[in-house]
């Protein structure tokens, strides 16, 4: 698995700490608000299973699974697999994402469930590829701005695998060329 990675772009610590930060950031911004994290499958898990125990402020999860993507490039077309089983209406929502890239699906997801009247909608994305962006839109909280490179390991995957690394690693490209 390790042999598949050309180099780690982001280390366990620097994950931890970046994530601690965003941890803390959002339980001062959304104290007394009682938020729902909605974490978009399957990419966040790592992420967004860290960065809850660094949320210390009353809140509630949920899940959506989207695909949109087979291998590295984007179809374009997002799918929903499965949908929220809370009622959002009201309530103040954080969208967690493993990493906004053309930011198409996230501009849908966003538009998707604006419809069901939140109080309000936030992005919180591990990582973002501004260079790489189509759709407008922007991660109110983000852990790492990184470059257009194809990442793999804590929850990101390539053909679903390579999920299970611990760090961020950049993917040799003999592995998706
Ligand atoms: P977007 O719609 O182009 O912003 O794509 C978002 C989704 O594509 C992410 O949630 C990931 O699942 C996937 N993705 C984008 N870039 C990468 C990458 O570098 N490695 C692994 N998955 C990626
Ligand atoms: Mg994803």
């Amino acid at each position: 698995m390790r042999e598949a990675i050309e180099r780690v772009l982001i280390s366990e610590e620097e994950l931890e700490a970046a994530v601690a930060k965003i941890g803390r950031q959002i339980s001062e911004d959304y104290r007394g608000k009682d938020p729902i994290f909605v974490g978009v499958l399957k990419g966040c898990f790592i992420f967004m299973a860290d960065l809850m125990r660094h949320v210390d402020i009353d809140c509630s999860m949920d899940f959506m699974a989207v695909s949109s993507y087979s291998g590295t490039t984007s179809t374009g077309a997002v799918k929903i697999n499965k949908d929220l089983s809370e009622i959002i209406e009201g309530r103040h929502l954080i969208l967690v994402e493993d990493i906004l890239d053309s930011g198409v699906t996230l501009n849908y997801l966003k538009n998707y469930l604006m419809v069901r009247k939140p109080a309000s909608i936030a992005v919180a994305t591990l990582m973002d590829k501004p260079a790489r962006r189509k759709a407008d839109i922007y991660a109110d909280y983000s852990c790492f701005e990184i470059p257009d490179a194809f990442v793999v390991g804590y929850g990101l995957d390539y053909n679903e695998r390579y999920r299970n690394l611990p760090y961020i690693g950049v993917l040799k490209p003999e592995i998706y060329s």
